[in-house]
Order: C-alpha cells, then structure tokens, then sequence
C-alpha cells in the first residue's frame, strides 16, 4: 500500500493540536485523539455520543511503549503479544496511576492494541505517542470499514479520514482480560480461543456470551436501523413466508446458501461460505442493505463452530429477534 507522507503529516498536526483523525486498522476503522490530551478524549466521547461508561482501547507502536500505560506485564501477555501483535489482539492490563480516568471509564485497568495496517502504523510512528481509537461509528452502529463509511458515520464532524481501502479482518480485535488468574477473552474476535490457548499452553477463559431471545430487552450494538432477525438455516424458508405475511415488504436474505429457484419474498443476498471471507464482508454489506429501504433483514445463523464465533457474536447484537 502506498502512504502518502504528506497526509501522514498533516494528521499528525491534526493529533498534535487535540483533533481528531479517523484511520485505518486491519480490523475496523478507528477514531483517533492523543492518549494523553483530555480534552482531545472527551471530543471522540461526544463526536460517537457515546457514554463515558465505555473504556477506549490506546493504541501503540511498539511494545517498549506498553509500560507507560500498564502498571505490569505478565509473562504471558508478551508471549500473547509476540505471537499475534502488531494484529488484531487487544490486551487489558491493570493500569498505571498517571494514566487517564477518560481512557478507563474510572476503572482500574487499560486496554492496549498494536495495529497491523500499513497506515495506523505509519501514523503512530510519526505521531510518537499513543492513540485512543474506538471504532468510528456512531454508539451501537455498525463498525466502519472502509474510509466512505467513516465519512457516512462522522463525516464534518472531525477533522479528517486517512483512507486505507477495506479493512482486511472487518470484525473488531479480540479483547483479552490479562489481569484475571486465567487469561479471559471479552470480546470475541478473529483470534479465536485456540489460538490464543495454543500459544500460552493452557485453556484460557471466556466470558459467557448471552443470547437472550426476548425482544426488547436485547443489547444491540453493531446494528442497522433496518428489523434484523437471525434466523437458524433449518427455519430459514418457514420464516420468510411467515414474516412476509406478518410484516410485508421487501426482504434482504442474507445466506451462504444458493438462492432457491423462486424466490418470491426478497432479494437474496449470496454470503461467503469461509468464515474470513465472511468477517471481511459483513458490515459493509449490512450497511449496504440498510440503506436500500428493505422492510426486514434476515440473516441466516452461521456454523457452531469456533472459526465462526465472531461472527455468530456480532450476529446476535445486530440482530433485534434472534430464532
Ligand atoms: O478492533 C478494534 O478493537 C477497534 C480498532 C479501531 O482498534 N476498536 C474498537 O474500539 O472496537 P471500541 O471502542 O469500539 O470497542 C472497544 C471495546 C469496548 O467494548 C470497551 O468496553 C472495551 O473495548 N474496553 C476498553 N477498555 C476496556 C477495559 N479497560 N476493560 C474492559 N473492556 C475494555
Ligand atoms: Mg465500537
């Protein structure tokens, strides 16, 4: 990839000045402020509205620079860290006294990252600090992945968008709490549970994933404004007349599945059937089909296996209806 040393520059000043620049990561676009400007933190709280209650990830260039933010590094977070940064792996660590309350949501530990995108790693390191970067989307939508995406999300709203093409990964980093007996996985991500065991030679944890069925009252996030159902492969045509009849309008079938031969209800929409694949391409597709007025999204439950743990997470808080 081509880096435009001149853009880099410019949105190091932009960084230095406590403003804002959204950029690449391998997994999602991030928005970006200096680690250690506060009022720089509180404008990427206010920019996503989202709640201070939500800790930031800080992003680093190298891990010579992870004791200025953790108060201690076991043993097995370097291992962790030799073995899958720079990459999409986020570490949390117990954090040091001087780091600030607006990175931790007042708490007592840090989340830390090392990218792998040709770009973030260019502008950490001319930028030389830290960069606080949540996803660059608004509170509970959809993670961006490519740069026209940022501009739909938060567009006029900072100071400028370092284009990166598509992310590689497309889902968020797998968040790992170090600071527990047992290493804990917080969020799932492309680096699954095996990987991670494999590396340190014992089973880590997990914490339980909820799939709770009742609507209302379920937590969405990573969501499209459109009705999302998640619907199990066996129930899927049942479903599709049953919500054509009950809702009406048109519906968007996502399915790693061939289309059958009519298809009446719908426009269906052919998904990878390998799981990367799959990862890179779900949100810019959800956020192409929210935005062609289709009265629902079905999106077809993926395999229960761990290669597809990831994505199952995030389909399940995109989803309203979960069947
Ligand atoms: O792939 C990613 O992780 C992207 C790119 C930009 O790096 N970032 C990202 O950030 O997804 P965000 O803010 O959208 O999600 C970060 C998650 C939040 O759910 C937050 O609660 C959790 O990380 N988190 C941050 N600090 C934490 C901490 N100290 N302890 C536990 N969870 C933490
Ligand atoms: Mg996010």
């Amino acid at each position: 990839m081509k880096i435009h040393h001149t853009e880099i520059a410019q949105a190091v000043t932009i960084l230095q000045q406590g403003g804002l620049v959204a950029f690449p990561t391998e997994t999602v676009y991030g928005l970006g402020a200096d680690a250690r400007n506060e009022s720089a933190l509180s404008r990427i709280f206010s920019v996503k509205e989202r709640p201070a209650s939500h800790p930031l990830i800080v992003h680093l260039g190298s891990t010579e620079s992870l004791l200025d933010w953790a108060f201690e590094v076991s043993d097995e977070a370097y291992q962790l860290a030799k073995a899958f940064w720079p990459g999409p792996l986020t570490m949390v660590f117990k954090k040091r006294k001087d780091v600030s309350g607006l990175l931790t949501a007042q708490q007592e530990t840090i989340a830390l990252r090392i990218p792998r995108h040709p770009l973030a790693k260019a502008l950490l390191a001319a930028f030389g600090g830290a960069i606080a970067a949540p996803s660059a989307n608004l509170f509970t939508r959809i993670s961006p992945t490519t740069a026209l995406s940022v501009e739909e999300e938060l567009g006029g709203r900072i100071e400028m968008i370092l284009d990166g093409g598509a992310c590689e990964v497309g889902l968020e980093s797998t968040i790992v709490d170090m600071t527990t007996k047992t290493p804990t996985i917080l969020r799932p991500g492309m680096i699954g549970s095996f990987e991670l065991s494999q590396v340190l030679g014992r089973m880590i944890a997990e914490i339980a994933i909820p799939n709770i069925r009742v609507p209302g009252s379920h937590h969405q996030h990573y969501a499209p404004k459109t009705l999302t159902l998640l619907v199990s492969s066996r129930a899927l045509n049942d479903f599709l007349h049953k919500i054509k009849e009950e809702k009406g309008g048109k519906i968007a079938i996502l399915s790693r599945h061939e289309a059958p031969l009519s298809c009446a209800e719908g426009d269906w929409i052919l998904m990878p059937q390998d799981p990367k694949q799959y990862a890179q391409q779900l949100y810019q597709i959800l956020r192409t089909v929210d935005k062609q007025g289709y009265a629902s999204i079905m999106i077809e439950a993926v395999p229960p296996t761990l290669a597809w743990a990831a994505i199952h997470n995030r389909l399940t808080k995109a989803a309203q209806e979960i069947f």
